[in-house]
């Protein structure tokens, strides 16, 4: 048997396992319904369409898509740092105050600049994508720390120093290079600079926007792993965006997957690789040799992407879908839970008209 037979007919996690996310769990951050849009009117583009994401205290959530799917659409529309012409078009995105009465949460997409500037950086940190530029070029990156603690605690100089040493050294750079500007730094030592800045206040939620991609495969599993060892450490819940989703499936405890704007599969990392539910998720664990056992041919996703102003009725990967029923051309599949499996998968495979779910096979 290939690998990738492997990946299809391995046993399947839809509804025999316990739920891997135990109901008691803290919820840190819960999107719901957030749809985003780029543009006013008819001419709209729906980057982001009704998606439901929710983040656990020390959970690692994986999201993966092909480029354009509208990962870090979500993320600037979830975190108000959107700009035009994008506009949150509905939805809620609550984060757990820390501050606030026990249980409080804040409604992100309602919070006045002033209650945004007082949660950035100590409730929620975001590393964007073009974080790699994000320092500040004229400047030792040490200020860039010091600026950051001494807007948000009552450190004196010294202990602002200390920490920032502490911080440095914790994402592996030598202290030393406190004084460092960021021209003297390697791309890879830039990204461990700005996480360490994204950890400076101790926040319970850190958003990394593929915070790696202009740097080689070895950095970005090294700086992933540095991550994951620094949540077992502080027990920050890290959303982490990435093309990548061999890399998630190794290091995520759950992993989401968006296409075209709409998130399509969610579940615990181990059971989207043993039994992926939905079509498009089989296609990109396709597009990878198997993490284990011996690689057969890369089958990868006929097509390409649709381009969002043009999106295929009902559901939009049905063009590119082997399983498409005639249903798929006329009606959106919504997320909705494999019952009893912790797992979610908007695909009328394992819904509706077919209620039993289907094992996917390579044909
Ligand atoms: N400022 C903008 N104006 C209009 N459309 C935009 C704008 N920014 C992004 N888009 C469109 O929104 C869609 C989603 O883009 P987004 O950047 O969120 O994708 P992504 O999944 O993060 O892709 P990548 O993996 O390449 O980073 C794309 O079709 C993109 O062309
Ligand atoms: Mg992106």
């Amino acid at each position: 048997m290939s690998g990738l037979e492997q990946v299809a007919a391995a046993p399947s996690a839809n509804g025999t396992g316990p739920p891997a996310r135990p109901a008691d769990r803290e919820v840190v951050l819960e999107m719901s319904h957030l749809s985003v849009d780029y543009g006013l009117g008819p001419t709209a583009l729906h980057a982001v369409v009704d998606a439901n994401l929710t983040l656990h205290k020390g959970e690692v959530l994986g999201l993966a898509g092909e480029s354009g799917s509208g990962k870090s659409t979500l993320v600037y529309g979830a975190t108000r740092l959107l700009r035009e012409p994008g506009v949150v078009a509905g939805g809620e995105v609550l984060l757990a105050s820390r501050s606030g009465a026990a249980g409080a949460r804040m409604d992100l997409l309602k919070a006045s600049e002033r209650q945004l500037r007082a949660i950035r950086w100590s409730d929620i940190s975001i590393v964007l994508q073009s974080a790699l530029n994000a320092l500040n070029p004229v400047v030792p990156i040490g200020k860039e720390f010091d600026d950051i603690l001494r807007a948000h605690s009552r450190l004196s100089r010294k202990e602002r120093r200390a920490k920032a040493e502490k911080l440095l050294s914790m994402v592996g750079i030598p202290p030393a290079r406190l004084g460092d500007h960021p021209h003297e730094l390697s791309g890879g030592q830039r990204q461990r600079v700005m996480i360490a800045l994204a950890l400076a206040l101790e926040p319970q939620v850190v958003i990394m926007d593929e915070p790696t991609t202009a740097l080689d495969v070895v950095t970005q599993r090294e700086i992933l792993e540095e991550l994951v060892g620094l949540r077992d450490e502080l027990g920050f819940a890290l959303l982490f965006i990435t093309h990548d989703l061999s890399l998630l499936i190794e290091l995520a405890d759950e992993i989401a997957v968006m296409y075209a704007g709409r998130i399509v599969e969610r579940a615990p990392a181990a059971a989207l690789y043993r039994a992926p539910r939905h079509p498009y998720t089989l296609g990109l664990l396709h597009s990878f040799p198997p993490l284990h056992g011996e690689v057969g041919p890369m089958t990868g996703i006929p097509g390409s992407p649709p381009d969002l102003a043009a999106v295929p009725s009902g559901c939009a990967f049905h063009p590119r879908c082997p399983y498409a029923l005639e249903r798929c051309a006329r009606q959106v599949p919504l997320l909705g839970e494999l019952e009893g499996s912790g797992r979610e998968v908007a695909c009328f495979l394992h819904g509706g008209e077919l209620s039993v779910p289907v094992e996917l096979a390579v044909s």
